[in-house]
Protein backbone atom coordinates (compact mmCIF):
# COMPACT_ATOMS: atom_id res chain seq x y z
CA UNK A 1 0.00 0.00 0.00
CA UNK A 2 1.23 3.41 -0.57
CA UNK A 3 0.39 6.21 1.30
CA UNK A 4 0.47 9.90 0.55
CA UNK A 5 3.56 11.49 2.03
CA UNK A 6 1.49 14.00 4.06
CA UNK A 7 -0.30 11.49 5.52
CA UNK A 8 2.66 11.28 8.08
CA UNK A 9 3.51 15.08 8.78
CA UNK A 10 0.84 17.75 9.80
CA UNK A 11 -1.65 19.46 7.74
CA UNK A 12 0.69 22.49 7.09
CA UNK A 13 2.92 20.23 5.14
CA UNK A 14 0.29 18.78 3.24
CA UNK A 15 -0.06 22.07 1.74
CA UNK A 16 3.51 22.81 1.72
CA UNK A 17 3.89 19.55 -0.24
CA UNK A 18 1.04 20.18 -2.91
CA UNK A 19 3.30 23.55 -3.54
CA UNK A 20 6.48 21.75 -3.87
CA UNK A 21 4.70 18.91 -6.51
CA UNK A 22 3.19 22.27 -8.08
CA UNK A 23 6.45 23.58 -8.44
CA UNK A 24 8.24 20.65 -10.54
CA UNK A 25 6.54 21.02 -13.51
CA UNK A 26 6.88 24.64 -14.66
CA UNK A 27 4.19 23.59 -17.84
CA UNK A 28 1.61 23.76 -15.25
CA UNK A 29 -1.04 26.80 -15.32
CA UNK A 30 -2.73 27.91 -12.13
CA UNK A 31 -6.34 26.79 -11.74
CA UNK A 32 -7.65 27.95 -8.29
CA UNK A 33 -7.06 29.14 -4.87
CA UNK A 34 -8.59 26.81 -2.06
CA UNK A 35 -8.65 26.77 1.46
CA UNK A 36 -6.93 23.60 3.36
CA UNK A 37 -7.25 23.82 7.25
CA UNK A 38 -6.79 27.79 6.59
CA UNK A 39 -3.66 27.48 4.69
CA UNK A 40 -3.32 28.82 1.13
CA UNK A 41 -2.96 26.35 -1.64
CA UNK A 42 -2.28 27.20 -5.03
CA UNK A 43 -3.38 24.01 -7.12
CA UNK A 44 -1.48 23.58 -10.18
CA UNK A 45 -1.92 20.80 -12.79
CA UNK A 46 0.18 19.15 -15.70
CA UNK A 47 -2.58 19.52 -17.99
CA UNK A 48 -4.90 22.19 -17.30
CA UNK A 49 -8.77 21.37 -18.10
CA UNK A 50 -8.80 23.27 -21.12
CA UNK A 51 -6.14 21.41 -22.75
CA UNK A 52 -7.55 18.51 -21.76
CA UNK A 53 -10.43 20.12 -23.87
CA UNK A 54 -8.76 20.74 -26.93
CA UNK A 55 -7.21 18.06 -27.01
CA UNK A 56 -10.15 16.28 -27.32
CA UNK A 57 -11.39 15.22 -23.61
CA UNK A 58 -13.93 15.99 -21.43
CA UNK A 59 -13.09 15.70 -17.41
CA UNK A 60 -16.11 14.09 -15.51
CA UNK A 61 -16.73 14.19 -12.26
CA UNK A 62 -19.92 12.16 -11.52
CA UNK A 63 -21.25 8.71 -12.53
CA UNK A 64 -24.68 10.65 -13.91
CA UNK A 65 -23.33 9.92 -17.49
CA UNK A 66 -20.85 7.53 -17.39
CA UNK A 67 -21.58 3.95 -19.64
CA UNK A 68 -20.40 0.92 -17.08
CA UNK A 69 -20.40 -1.70 -19.72
CA UNK A 70 -17.88 0.81 -21.61
CA UNK A 71 -15.71 1.04 -18.37
CA UNK A 72 -15.90 -2.48 -17.88
CA UNK A 73 -14.30 -2.39 -21.07
CA UNK A 74 -11.38 -0.48 -19.93
CA UNK A 75 -10.90 -2.47 -17.00
CA UNK A 76 -10.62 -5.78 -18.98
CA UNK A 77 -8.70 -3.86 -21.57
CA UNK A 78 -5.98 -3.07 -19.17
CA UNK A 79 -6.28 -6.78 -17.56
CA UNK A 80 -8.36 -6.17 -14.69
CA UNK A 81 -10.84 -8.64 -13.95
CA UNK A 82 -14.54 -7.97 -15.74
CA UNK A 83 -16.78 -7.35 -13.00
CA UNK A 84 -20.48 -7.65 -12.90
CA UNK A 85 -22.32 -4.12 -13.91
CA UNK A 86 -25.18 -3.81 -11.18
CA UNK A 87 -21.93 -4.48 -8.76
CA UNK A 88 -20.05 -1.49 -10.26
CA UNK A 89 -22.71 0.54 -9.69
CA UNK A 90 -23.27 -0.50 -6.11
CA UNK A 91 -19.50 0.59 -5.20
CA UNK A 92 -19.78 3.54 -7.31
CA UNK A 93 -22.60 4.59 -5.25
CA UNK A 94 -20.48 4.25 -2.37
CA UNK A 95 -17.79 5.83 -3.93
CA UNK A 96 -17.18 9.37 -2.43
CA UNK A 97 -14.95 11.09 -4.73
CA UNK A 98 -14.87 10.04 -8.88
CA UNK A 99 -13.25 11.18 -11.95
CA UNK A 100 -12.87 10.21 -15.38
CA UNK A 101 -12.07 11.23 -18.62
CA UNK A 102 -14.84 11.02 -21.74
CA UNK A 103 -13.21 10.59 -24.96
CA UNK A 104 -15.19 13.30 -27.12
CA UNK A 105 -15.53 11.86 -30.55
CA UNK A 106 -16.26 8.66 -29.05
CA UNK A 107 -18.03 9.13 -25.54
CA UNK A 108 -16.31 6.33 -24.09
CA UNK A 109 -14.45 6.76 -20.57
CA UNK A 110 -10.43 6.84 -21.20
CA UNK A 111 -9.77 7.28 -18.03
CA UNK A 112 -11.23 6.64 -14.54
CA UNK A 113 -10.20 6.59 -10.29
CA UNK A 114 -12.46 6.92 -7.41
CA UNK A 115 -11.75 7.14 -4.07
CA UNK A 116 -14.17 5.75 -1.17
CA UNK A 117 -13.13 6.98 2.66
CA UNK A 118 -14.87 8.35 6.33
CA UNK A 119 -14.72 11.80 4.80
CA UNK A 120 -13.11 13.15 7.65
CA UNK A 121 -9.55 11.03 8.02
CA UNK A 122 -8.87 8.64 5.45
CA UNK A 123 -9.21 7.83 1.75
CA UNK A 124 -8.21 5.07 -0.18
CA UNK A 125 -7.97 5.36 -4.44
CA UNK A 126 -9.39 2.43 -6.33
CA UNK A 127 -9.73 1.33 -9.62
CA UNK A 128 -6.72 3.55 -11.62
CA UNK A 129 -7.56 2.84 -15.15
CA UNK A 130 -6.05 4.86 -18.55
CA UNK A 131 -7.36 3.00 -21.92
CA UNK A 132 -4.08 1.54 -23.53
CA UNK A 133 -4.75 3.83 -26.96
CA UNK A 134 -4.86 6.57 -24.52
CA UNK A 135 -1.92 5.90 -22.28
CA UNK A 136 1.17 7.60 -21.91
CA UNK A 137 -0.34 11.22 -23.01
CA UNK A 138 -0.81 12.28 -19.60
CA UNK A 139 -4.73 11.37 -18.25
CA UNK A 140 -3.41 9.22 -15.80
CA UNK A 141 -1.49 11.76 -13.87
CA UNK A 142 -4.25 14.59 -14.46
CA UNK A 143 -6.48 12.01 -12.98
CA UNK A 144 -4.89 10.91 -9.67
CA UNK A 145 -3.61 14.86 -9.31
CA UNK A 146 -7.31 16.33 -9.57
CA UNK A 147 -8.69 13.14 -7.18
CA UNK A 148 -6.32 13.78 -4.23
CA UNK A 149 -7.06 17.80 -4.85
CA UNK A 150 -10.68 17.11 -4.38
CA UNK A 151 -9.58 14.90 -1.04
CA UNK A 152 -7.62 17.26 0.55
CA UNK A 153 -10.45 20.09 0.15
CA UNK A 154 -12.32 17.84 1.94
CA UNK A 155 -9.79 18.26 4.58
CA UNK A 156 -8.49 14.84 4.66
CA UNK A 157 -4.69 13.83 4.54
CA UNK A 158 -4.67 10.30 4.61
CA UNK A 159 -5.13 9.34 0.75
CA UNK A 160 -3.91 5.51 0.32
CA UNK A 161 -3.43 3.00 -2.65
CA UNK A 162 -2.89 -0.30 -3.83
CA UNK A 163 0.05 -0.08 -6.17
CA UNK A 164 1.01 -2.78 -8.39
CA UNK A 165 5.03 -2.92 -8.30
CA UNK A 166 5.38 -2.07 -11.76
CA UNK A 167 2.92 1.22 -11.22
CA UNK A 168 5.08 2.64 -8.13
CA UNK A 169 6.97 4.66 -10.50
CA UNK A 170 3.48 6.02 -11.57
CA UNK A 171 2.38 6.92 -8.35
CA UNK A 172 5.76 8.42 -6.23
CA UNK A 173 6.36 12.02 -8.22
CA UNK A 174 2.52 12.27 -7.47
CA UNK A 175 3.41 12.34 -3.60
CA UNK A 176 3.08 8.78 -2.95
CA UNK A 177 5.60 6.79 -0.68
CA UNK A 178 5.69 3.19 -0.35
CA UNK A 179 5.71 1.64 3.31
CA UNK A 180 5.96 5.32 5.10
CA UNK A 181 8.02 4.67 8.20
CA UNK A 182 8.02 1.24 7.96
CA UNK A 183 4.04 0.82 7.24
CA UNK A 184 2.89 -2.80 5.63
CA UNK A 185 -0.65 -2.73 3.87
CA UNK A 186 -2.24 -5.54 5.41
CA UNK A 187 -5.48 -7.55 3.57
CA UNK A 188 -7.64 -10.07 4.84
CA UNK A 189 -9.19 -11.66 1.25
CA UNK A 190 -11.46 -14.44 1.20
CA UNK A 191 -9.09 -15.27 -1.50
CA UNK A 192 -6.28 -15.69 1.07
CA UNK A 193 -8.34 -17.85 2.96
CA UNK A 194 -9.03 -20.83 0.32
C1 LIG B 1 -0.68 3.34 -14.59
C2 LIG B 1 -1.53 4.19 -15.52
C3 LIG B 1 -2.80 4.60 -14.78
C4 LIG B 1 -0.74 5.44 -15.90
O1 LIG B 1 -1.56 6.26 -16.72
P1 LIG B 1 -0.96 7.04 -17.98
O2 LIG B 1 -2.00 7.94 -18.49
O3 LIG B 1 -0.38 6.06 -18.93
O4 LIG B 1 0.23 7.85 -17.31
P2 LIG B 1 0.64 9.36 -17.66
O5 LIG B 1 0.78 9.50 -19.13
O6 LIG B 1 -0.29 10.29 -16.96
O7 LIG B 1 2.06 9.42 -17.00
C5 LIG B 1 2.41 10.39 -16.01
C6 LIG B 1 3.87 10.19 -15.67
O8 LIG B 1 4.03 8.89 -15.05
C7 LIG B 1 4.99 8.13 -15.79
N1 LIG B 1 4.51 6.75 -15.78
C8 LIG B 1 3.41 6.26 -16.34
N2 LIG B 1 3.29 4.94 -16.08
C9 LIG B 1 4.38 4.60 -15.35
C10 LIG B 1 4.85 3.39 -14.78
N3 LIG B 1 4.16 2.23 -14.90
N4 LIG B 1 6.01 3.41 -14.10
C11 LIG B 1 6.70 4.56 -13.95
N5 LIG B 1 6.30 5.76 -14.47
C12 LIG B 1 5.16 5.77 -15.16
C13 LIG B 1 5.01 8.74 -17.18
O9 LIG B 1 6.24 8.50 -17.82
C14 LIG B 1 4.79 10.20 -16.88
O10 LIG B 1 6.00 10.79 -16.48
P3 LIG B 1 6.28 12.37 -16.72
O11 LIG B 1 5.25 13.12 -15.93
O12 LIG B 1 7.67 12.56 -16.19
O13 LIG B 1 6.16 12.59 -18.19
C15 LIG B 1 -1.88 3.42 -16.82
O14 LIG B 1 -0.71 3.02 -17.43
C16 LIG B 1 -2.77 2.21 -16.60
O15 LIG B 1 -3.98 2.32 -16.63
N6 LIG B 1 -2.16 1.02 -16.44
C17 LIG B 1 -2.91 -0.22 -16.33
C18 LIG B 1 -3.75 -0.29 -15.10
C19 LIG B 1 -2.93 -0.11 -13.84
O16 LIG B 1 -1.86 -0.67 -13.70
N7 LIG B 1 -3.48 0.71 -12.93
C20 LIG B 1 -2.85 0.96 -11.66
C21 LIG B 1 -3.21 -0.14 -10.72
S1 LIG B 1 -2.24 0.00 -9.24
Amino acid sequence: MMLLRSAAVSSSATAANVRLTAATHSSRTPRRTTNINSLSVKAKYAISNEDLESRGFLLRRTAADLDLDQLNAVFVRVGFPRRDPERIKVALDHTSSLLWVQDKRSGWPVAFARATGDGVFNAIIWDVVVDPSFQGIGLGKAVIERLVDEILEQGIVNIALYSEPRVLGFYRPLGFVADPDGIRGMVFSRRNKK
